[in-house]
């Protein structure tokens, strides 16, 4: 019998068709809509970003206007949201809380029951509006601080930076929290994606689709491995101790976190641009060290890695931008939430409008049917 061909993890297998982002991993290219993410973080802002997202092109003024006052008016989250996230960050990861309160917050939508396609946008910009609302709480409430309730006088970056750190970004924090939401917004058909567009697909509403997205990003080797790269970062201590704290993890055959990617076998491009503000950062809040224990990791993965086509990936440097403006490292992961939101609306709300059910196969590798059942008292 012949055995039928299959992809395991999916590697390399198309399964839908898009306009909303490009990755070209051999050129080391990233792309929204064909604007490359070099152009978008000097030039756009995030909000500019996720409407291009979302809707394929720039807004014009008016546009923009009626888009950011969308958000402004959605971005609120009601008494009992804040009681939730006050009584589960008690115990629960920030991932974890994280993706209980956007279920709830679905529970809590009419809309949600069945909605239509234009209800599955709606419900989507009152996502992407809250998220960093829920973020921001979900950190405070975890670090035993008072919440701190969004200003509508702030951009969506400063916003979210605001209501986490308790105090408003300077321009350069405020760029550096926008670049970072920027690069983190829309990354091909990577897992949470997926796990959006598959939810979905079966016809269930957007708050399950970034439901099941927040899952999906919770797990190491996704988002979770920015909050990993820091540990590892922090770990070494100094260049110095780099050599000997690779060689023991590569003898143990242990992945390093923050380095390799299913798409890119050059530089993430992404990582580049982060490993410039991290530097920055880090020197002008006297954590060279960091930075320099960073480089020097970077530096003996590449020559050890290199040539296997393994780089720095987004989460290697993210991690230390986040830790060097005050967020605690559990808070890193629900951060690439709040940025990629708008990609997970974008990509499901894109799928639903032209749906068709995923539904893939496995090769079944298990026992020969018809097999005898043995009673209970005769198995040993
Ligand atoms: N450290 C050491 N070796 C590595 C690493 C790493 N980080 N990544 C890949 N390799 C090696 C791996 O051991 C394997 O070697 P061999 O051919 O000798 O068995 C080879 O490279 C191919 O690796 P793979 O695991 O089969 O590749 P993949 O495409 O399944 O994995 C990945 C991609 C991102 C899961 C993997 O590189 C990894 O686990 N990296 C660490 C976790 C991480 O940083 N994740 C963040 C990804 S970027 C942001 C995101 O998408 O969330």
């Amino acid at each position: 019998e012949q055995k039928q061909e299959f992809s395991r993890g999916l590697e390399g297998v198309i399964a839908a068709e898009t306009k909303i982002g490009y990755v070209d991993g051999i050129n080391g290219i990233l792309a929204y809509r064909g604007y490359d993410i070099e152009t978008l973080t000097n030039q756009s802002n995030y909000e500019e970003v996720s409407y291009l997202l979302l809707y394929g092109k720039l807004p014009s003024e008016k546009e923009y206007i009626e888009y950011v006052s969308e958000l402004k008016k959605e971005m609120y989250i009601e008494d009992d949201v804040y009681e939730l996230i006050k009584k589960i960050s008690r115990t629960a990861h920030p991932m974890s809380s994280l993706r209980t309160v956007v279920s709830y917050i679905g529970g809590k939508d009419k809309t949600s029951v069945d909605p239509d396609v234009k209800q599955q946008e709606e419900i989507g910009i009152k996502l992407i509006a809250k998220m960093p609302t829920i973020v921001a709480a979900i950190k405070r409430a975890s670090s035993g601080e008072d919440f701190i309730k969004p200003d509508p006088e702030l951009s969506y970056a400063a916003n979210f930076f605001y209501q986490s750190a308790g105090r408003k970004p300077d321009t350069v924090e405020a760029k550096m929290m926008d670049t970072a939401l920027i690069l983190h917004a829309d990354h091909g058909m990577n897992a949470s994606t997926f796990s959006a567009m598959l939810t979905i697909s079966t016809l269930s509403d957007m708050y399950s689709a970034i439901t099941s997205a927040i899952s999906t990003l919770k797990g190491p080797l996704h988002g979770g491995a920015n909050e990993r790269a820091l540990a590892l970062i922090k770990e070494t201590g100094s260049p110095d101790n780099a050599e000997k704290v690779l060689s023991e993890k590569m003898e143990k055959k242990e992945k390093i976190m923050g380095f390799g990617h299913r798409v890119y076998k050059v530089y993430d491009p992404r990582a580049k641009i982060l490993k410039g503000y991290a530097e920055y950062i880090t020197k002008k809040n006297g954590q060279e060290k960091l930075f320099q224990t960073a480089t020097k990791i970077e530096d003996l993965m590449v020559n050890r890695l290199g040539e296997k086509g393994i780089f720095p990936n987004v989460d290697f440097y993210s991690g230390i931008l986040y830790y060097s403006i005050g967020f605690p490292p559990d808070v890193f992961t629900p951060i690439f939430a709040v940025g990629r939101i708008s990609g997970w609306v974008a990509r499901s709300y894109e799928y639903v409008q032209n749906n068709r059910l995923f539904r893939p196969r496995s090769r079944y590798a298990g026992e020969k049917a018809p097999r005898r059942y043995v009673p209970i008292n005769e198995r040993n």
